[in-house]
């Protein structure tokens, strides 16, 4: 079982095998909405944001006003990423906090690299404007009880009593308006060597009891 630091340092989260250069139009098709539409003037907060290629192109497409923030472990951001109202930071989405709102927060393929997964849902879900939409590629199998069995059927019933919604084909899960969340599970810790998951890439497992 890993603790944060050792995940973030496992071969599996930090290797150069995984797409990291989504474009904007892959993001849209990956999250099932139109990306540009839903930040619209407002503020866009992209978890586990890869090199920032498809922040970069938004940055050309939104109107005044409108503020892009993401967030990576690994500073391997596009060439052209520092500009205009974009705002891109190194750092572990683990224990990073953002310093305002967001109206759309995102996280495209990165939970399946984060060890306390419920933990980062939780608090982005805090982390919304009043109407904001919170949208993540997510796998429930990957949330494991101390016995390595998925959380099943119990965990989906308690994510949609929270307020969110789980399309189990699509492996997405969503939230709309800020709420302050408490999931009855509580963190242990997080296995690398869980194997491929529905994406074809090797992921992390993640421990919880309840
Ligand atoms: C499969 S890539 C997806 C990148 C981007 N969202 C895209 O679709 O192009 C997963 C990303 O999660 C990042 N990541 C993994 N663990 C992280 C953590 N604890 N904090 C921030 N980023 C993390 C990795 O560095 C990697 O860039």
């Amino acid at each position: 079982m890993l603790d944060d630091a050792a995940l973030e340092n496992s071969p599996v989260v930090a290797n150069n095998l995984m797409n990291r250069e989504r474009t904007l139009s892959a993001y849209s098709r990956e999250l099932g909405m139109d990306v540009l539409a839903e930040v619209g003037a407002g503020r866009w907060l992209d978890l586990c944001c890869g090199t920032a290629r498809a922040l970069t192109e938004a940055t050309a497409h939104l109107p005044e006003g409108a503020e892009i923030v993401g967030v990576d472990l690994v500073d391997h951001f596009v060439p052209n990423a520092f500009q205009g109202p974009l705002r891109l930071i190194t750092d572990s989405v683990a224990t990073w906090e953002p310093d305002g709102p967001s109206d759309l927060i995102t996280c495209v393929h990165g939970l399946h690299y984060i060890g306390d997964k419920l933990g980062l849902l939780t608090r982005a879900a805090s982390w919304l404007t009043e109407n904001g939409l919170l949208i993540a590629n997510f796998d429930t199998r990957s949330i494991r009880l101390p016995d390595g069995t998925p959380s099943g059927r119990r965990l989906t019933a308690a994510l949609r009593r929270a307020g969110f919604i789980y399309d189990s084909r699509r492996h997405r899960v969503s939230l709309r308006g800020r709420r302050k969340i408490e999931l009855p599970y509580r963190y242990i810790g997080a296995d690398d060597g869980a194997g491929p998951n529905y994406t074809g890439q090797p992921a992390v497992n993640s421990f919880y009891s309840t």
